[in-house]
């Protein structure tokens, strides 16, 4: 989908407290590559707790367009009929990952070193951030790109005919770039090495394993060298999708910041590469429990309970950054209704999210009464403790979702609420995000209605 629905303007009222179970979907990265694995390997893949959001669904459709057959059979439940590694077949039509740079990155990974061409697309959001940290690495397996200026989409990926196996140390610290060069990896022969000076989440090492792939993991002083490999026969598989601690945070953020309110969200992934947030919310004196902690389809899972807290100001280093990368829009909302500044380091990635981040929200703050600062890597908020947060303002979502999600949390327990111009970019990732809310207790308004 390349633009969304019309425009969806919400308003977060302040709400009494928020109160009850949390049932939050599928985790999106592991959907993405439940998707594409299933769709690389011999047999049926069955898929249970996929994140059926706009993302996912065109990754979904993508891996149709490449050959694979792929089925929706239930709520949640999918099966794929892959096509082996180097099976790929080209694609008929334009490729559109919608808003997803995990979608777009790792598909065109996955089919670099088969030598057949593929055009990818996006909307607005997707067409204006960088692909040349993906295509240029995938250069290195002999792919060739042909994109617009910057590299950014439309863009044409030729897969590489004869692909030799590749050691590379990534620029960025980006779980993308790095499971676009394992997925392309898999076709090439050889040991393809991959080396990350900071680790960042580990689902594709872990689904290449679960897959039958041969991958090795040594940490050195240099980072996290991780070798793979080449041309194995993938396995079908079966795959449980554990919830996703991304959306989780909006539904925890939200009772420790909406007075009286106690969360439970049960059967969250708890991958400590996934996990930053949480550990940065109990240093800021959340009322934060992990309770019930388990295994659950390879990843470790556990039920959170928050509850309504006094918090404190902190800081966050930058190599605490990958392990939330996701998670700093709602983390600049609970910053603010804590006492003293929360500073945010090492966070210059979130300028090339599907929004420029730290301006989304340092302008969203400030339009509701939160004194900010920012420059080029940190964000820093001056908490104005529980009731402290005017609220009143109207902000822009900028075809974010979690921009979206962050400030309709803010207007929860802000004192005259917040209003969101587009939600609809919610879909993206979180379908049900308001319905969830309502049933803990918050008020949501539009317009009219
Ligand atoms: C993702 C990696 C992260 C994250 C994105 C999902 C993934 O991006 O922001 O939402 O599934 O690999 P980067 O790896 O580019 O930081």
């Amino acid at each position: 989908m390349s633009s969304h629905a019309a425009a969806d303007r919400v308003t977060a009222l302040k709400s009494g407290p928020l109160r009850g179970e949390a049932v939050t979907p599928g985790d999106k990265s592991v959907s993405h590559r439940a998707l594409i694995f299933g769709a690389l390997s011999i047999g049926e893949t069955r898929v249970t707790g996929l994140l059926e959001g706009e993302d996912v669904l065109n990754t979904a459709a993508a891996m149709r367009s490449f050959g694979a057959d792929v089925e929706r059979t239930g709520s949640g439940a999918w099966r794929i009929r892959g096509v082996g590694v180097g099976g790929f077949s080209e694609p008929e039509n334009v490729i559109d990952c919608g808003n997803s740079g995990t979608g777009v990155r790792l598909i065109m990974g996955a089919m670099a070193t088969t030598p057949i061409a593929a055009t990818f697309t996006g909307d607005a959001s997707l067409r204006g951030r960088p692909m040349g940290r993906v295509t240029e690495p995938l250069a290195e397996f002999g792919a060739q790109a042909c994109g617009r200026s910057g590299g950014r989409l439309p863009l044409t990926l030729m897969g590489a005919a004869n692909p030799g196996p590749v050691e590379h140390r990534l620029r960025v610290a980006s779980a993308q770039v790095k499971s676009a060069m394992l997925l392309a990896g898999l076709n090439a022969p050889g040991v393809t090495t991959i080396i990350e000076p900071e680790p960042t989440r580990d689902h594709t090492e872990r689904m290449l394993r679960g897959f039958g792939a041969e991958v090795s993991v040594e940490e050195t002083k240099d980072g996290r060298v991780i070798r793979l490999v080449g041309q194995p026969e993938l396995r079908a598989q079966t795959v449980a999708a554990p919830r996703d601690p991304s959306s989780a945070a909006f539904p925890v953020c939200a009772a420790l910041i909406v007075e009286g309110s106690d969360v439970l969200a049960p059967s969250i992934c708890l991958n400590p590469t996934r996990a930053g947030l949480y550990h940065t919310l109990r240093e800021m004196g959340a009322d934060l429990t992990f309770e019930n902690l388990r295994e659950e389809g390879g990843e470790p899972v556990a039920d959170l309970r928050a509850r309504f807290s006094a918090l404190k100001g902190v800081e966050t280093p930058p190599d605490r950054a990958p392990s939330m990368i996701d998670e700093y829009p709602v983390l600049a909302v609970v910053a603010a209704f804590a006492e003293g500044p929360t500073v945010m380091r090492g966070v210059a990635e979130l300028r090339v999210k599907e929004s420029d981040r730290i301006d989304a929200m340092a302008r969203a703050l400030e339009a509701c009464g939160v004194k900010v600062q920012e420059d080029a890597d940190t964000l820093i908020v001056h908490g104005r403790g529980a009731d402290g947060v005017a609220g009143g303002a109207t902000v822009a979502s900028r075809l974010d979702h979690r921009i979206a999600m962050a400030n309709l949390v803010m207007g929860l327990a802000a004192r005259d609420g917040v209003t969101v111009d587009d939600a609809s970019p919610i879909a993206t990732s979180f379908p049900g995000f308001e319905a969830l809310m309502t049933g803990l207790g918050a008020r949501f308004g539009r317009e009219g209605a």
